[in-house]
């Protein structure tokens, strides 16, 4: 399915996110055949650029982060006569009347109306004005045509999740709102639907009485570098488990939807934020632990700490990690906690789900043969590596009775030889045909800020921390074993 004539709006043109993330994606979607023929990017931004120079600007930025790799030259001149670009100052009136009249033009060259996607690759400060601006401008009217997408960081706490929610509602309806959580756009991540609901024998298991218990674990051996910006207002709990890693709980725990439909699957992973126990003060110190990474070496490189980054505050107690314990207070979860972890400058970049399930009732074995023997896993690779692997134990081949641990595996490599779009092609398309079942509903983003918020408030107000408190090149801080340690478990080995 193509979508219809369509033109996308990029504010924030000239910026990161576009070069590395949204023109790559395009031209990916474009040499893939699942633009209209009918399409045109419109980038903008403060530089003043011509047409040519953006272009020029863009295939650089394609070259180097395209997953295809150099843009070929017969296909770079067929989708570069597309794109566009307006120089503009978000805060003045003048920029949108530019834009309409672009607009205009662009469909009266292709006889028809287009469909236009505005995308705010902007610092959130920005998306107010933008939005106002829009309206006042009459380009929101059409509530079929118009789409406007939205980049995290989606409001700072939930009162200004809320505010922005307000302001957006104002002047767009839900369905024409595109809140993006790029996780949800990732291959893998959009597999474990496929595989808990077109599976039978996975819904029987999907529960208390068989789950002991979920570990979902997201490393990354990046530092924050340049971006400390951004982060040292945000942290960890913000910048990560708010959003990507309460979504992929959600994934694993919700109900099935009746359907595969935006409202459907979206209700069905609310439900399961609603669900979801409300930290207190108290719990939170038993609940939820944070870390910082110090200097140290990665890979033979010394690598500075947070404190020491470019642009970083040297006494900052901003956490490059955190790990927090949830629980899903319905019938199908009660009593199954969900670790969950993220951190940067950790050992290895790696995005895990386990789920491990409850021993067996009774080992006919005797310990001698059994020594290896484990509790079921399932590890649900969704980067680096993706994969799929059902630990199960299996008689070690010999003339006697010794059990071991073997995998049963569902590996993309070995499975495809396509390549997996990029979380960003998929999304994209999405907003084009219309398609909200991967973004975020406003009632998701707030309640999963509520949930958070008991968390960012203990933690502000005991913000004296004994920081650094891990090492580059670690697992994070000892907090985080010690989370897990005392529910009698332990963070799994990532490979
Ligand atoms: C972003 C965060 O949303 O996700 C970054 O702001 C983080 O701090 C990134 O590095 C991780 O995404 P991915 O796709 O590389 O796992």
């Amino acid at each position: 399915i193509k979508s219809q004539p369509t033109i996308f709006v990029i504010f924030g043109g000239t910026g990161d996110l576009n070069a590395r993330k949204l023109a790559p994606a395009l031209y990916n979607l474009y040499l893939e055949g699942w633009l209209p023929e009918q399409f045109a990017l419109i980038g903008t931004g403060r530089t003043k650029l011509s047409d040519d120079d953006f272009r020029e600007r863009m295939l650089k930025d394609i070259n180097e982060f395209s997953r295809s790799g150099e843009a070929k030259e017969d296909k770079w001149q067929g989708f570069v006569p597309n794109v566009y670009y307006q120089a503009a100052d978000v805060q003045n009136a003048d920029t949108y009347q530019e834009f309409a009249n672009r607009i205009k033009q662009l469909e009266e060259e292709w006889k028809t109306e287009a469909n236009v996607i505005y995308y705010l690759a902007v610092a959130p400060n920005f998306f107010p004005v933008i939005a106002e601006n829009l309206s006042k401008a009459g380009l929101t009217t059409d509530v079929e045509r118009t789409r406007i997408v939205i980049e995290k960081p989606f409001g700072h706490d939930l009162e200004s999740a809320k505010e922005l929610n307000k302001l957006l509602g104002c002047i767009f309806q839900e369905k024409q709102i595109y809140r993006i959580d790029h996780y949800l756009g990732k291959e893998t991540v959009q597999n474990i639907m496929a595989f808990r609901f077109a599976n039978a024998i996975m819904e029987p298991l999907w529960n208390r009485n068989n789950i002991e218990h979920v570990q979902i674990s997201v490393t990354e051996q990046l530092g924050v570098g340049e971006r400390t910006g951004y982060y040292d207002g945000s942290g960890a709990l913000r910048d990560m488990i708010q959003n990507h890693l309460l979504q992929l709980l959600c994934i694993v725990a919700m109900e099935p939807p009746v359907n595969f439909t935006a409202e459907e699957v979206r209700d069905r992973k609310v439900d399961v934020l609603r669900a979801m126990r409300r930290f207190t003060p108290d719990s939170v110190r038993d609940s939820a632990v944070r870390g910082q990474y110090g200097p140290g070496w990665i890979e033979g490189e010394k690598v500075p700490g947070y404190r020491e980054e470019p642009g970083a505050n040297p006494e900052s107690n901003t956490e490059t990690f955190a790990a927090v314990k949830f629980f899903v207070d319905n019938w199908r979860w009660q009593g199954v906690p969900f670790y969950l972890r993220t951190g940067k400058r950790l050992h290895r970049s790696a995005s895990i789900i386990t789920i491990q399930f409850k021993d067996v009732p009774h080992s006919i074995f005797p310990p001698e043969m059994a020594d290896t023997m484990r509790k079921n896993r399932l590890v649900i690779s969704i980067q680096p590596e993706m994969s799929i692997r059902l630990q199960v134990q299996a008689k070690r081949p010999g003339v006697d009775m010794v059990l071991n641990t073997v995998d049963m595996v569902f590996d993309y490599k070995g499975t495809y030889v396509a390549q997996a779009p990029e979380a960003y092609e998929t999304l994209l398309l999405d907003v084009m045909l219309g398609d909200q079942t991967l973004f975020m509903r406003a009632d998701q983003v707030e309640e999963a800020w509520d949930l958070v918020m008991p968390i960012l408030n203990a933690w502000q107000n005991r913000a004296s921390q004994n920081f650094p408190n891990y090492s580059a090149d670690s697992w994070g801080p000892e907090v985080a074993e010690a989370l897990v340690a005392k529910d009698g478990f332990h963070w799994f080995t990532i490979p």
